[in-house]
């Protein structure tokens, strides 16, 4: 049966082979399981079928349980914990994840695991927030590839120019960005509490870096002057106010909510502006008839599997670099331990500091 040889662990995990010893068992390489949709697959997954029924076809099921049984019985057995984030697809967010939430409740929780293996299904900064929380622990990304064009936009060597540039200006760095810039950084802050962070300095003068539109809707929330950074979404800056005003001229009551990261033109349409966590806790609170959700559109599909009396209009932009996690890399990650995010720890010692400062303001 598939997935029963994991189950029977630490005894023989295929026939002819020796039994695993528990260090193998958590950090060796594990032989692949069969991947077939049979009844006892059907049976494991149905109350997790249940959960997404509303957004996956029955038809596209099959393809997915084996998967989502495998890897739930192999996190098991490593001992490992899955954290997604919210615009991951509704087969990993609702069906292998143990934690979810926005860029701050994620790293959050990263500090509060005890398991020793983390499976990051989300970009690459991401995993680099939880390694530098979790220096001893094991973090892995099913692909390292999956990035992020804020993180892209700048460089340790741009923050120390622009330090130089302005002297005694502290520097706010969102989360999305390198270790190299963090190293570089005062503050960290989200999308959830970048107001908060800004005014937690006290002074009259940041430099915010690097979302351009994240640092123009701060502004607009607080009287401290930033210095802004020209990096961008490259999936928030392709909505526009246009789109968003023909929406509300087809259908005049229609809500729209929208992420910070979206140009000025876009959440001046909106009738809401918050993180990935607010936006959820707005649509499930309010309920509102119909909504438009300004963001990555899987996150749409998650929320829809939440909130049944809710018709959701996904202008769908999609997080390429969030898509390149699928079930089976989430597999082969945790078969083969791979892929491992490792920090050069000069850079680390200094990169976990803005983050642990804005963790301890959140508190
Ligand atoms: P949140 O912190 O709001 O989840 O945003 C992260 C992100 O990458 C949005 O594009
Ligand atoms: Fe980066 Fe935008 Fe993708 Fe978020 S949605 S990870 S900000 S590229």
């Amino acid at each position: 049966m598939p997935g029963q040889t994991l189950h029977s662990a630490p005894a023989a995990v295929a026939p002819g082979l020796p039994p695993l010893t528990p260090a193998q068992l958590r950090y060796g390489i594990l032989p692949k399981p069969t991947l077939e949709w049979t009844p006892e697959v059907e049976r494991a997954t149905a109350h997790l079928y249940e959960k997404v029924r509303t957004v996956i076809p029955a038809v596209e099921w099959p393809f997915f349980a084996p998967y989502v049984k495998a890897i739930n019985e192999l996190k098991a057995q490593r001992g490992a914990v899955i954290l997604a984030h919210n615009y991951q697809t509704p087969e990993i967010f609702h069906c292998v994840a143990d934690v979810v939430g926005d860029s701050l409740q994620l790293a959050r929780l990263a500090t509060k695991t005890d398991a020793d293996i983390i499976v990051q299904c989300g970009v690459h900064f991401m995993a680099e927030t939880s390694k530098l929380l979790n220096p001893g622990k094991t973090v892995l990304i099913p692909d390292s590839r999956a990035g992020c064009s804020l993180a892209a936009s700048i460089t340790g060597a741009d923050v120390r120019l622009l330090k130089q540039r302005y002297p005694g200006v502290p520097v706010v760095t969102y989360v999305n960005s390198s270790a190299d810039v963090k190293a570089e950084t005062d503050i960290c802050c989200t999308s959830s509490n970048a107001v908060k962070v800004v005014e937690s300095l006290g002074v009259d003068r940041v430099i915010f870096l690097p979302d351009e539109y994240l640092g123009k809707y701060v502004a607009t929330q607080t009287k401290v002057k930033l210095i802004l950074w020209k990096g961008h979404c490259e999936v928030h800056e392709r909505f526009t106010g246009a789109e968003l005003r023909a929406y509300r001229d087809a259908e005049p009551g229609i809500q729209i909510i929208a992420h910070p990261e979206c140009p000025p033109d876009v959440l001046a349409e909106a009738d809401f502006t918050g993180s990935t966590a607010h936006m959820i806790d707005w649509v499930k609170t309010r309920q509102p008839k119909r909504v438009v959700m300004v963001t990555e559109c899987s996150m749409a599909d998650n929320v829809a599997a939440e909130a049944p009396n809710v018709e959701f209009v996904r202008p769908c932009n999609l997080c390429p670099h969030m898509k390149r996690i699928t079930l089976p890399k989430i597999l082969d990650s945790l078969l083969n331990m791979r892929e491992e995010v490792l920090i050069d720890p000069a850079i680390a010692e200094r990169a976990r500091l803005p983050i642990e400062r804005m963790i301890a303001l959140a508190a």
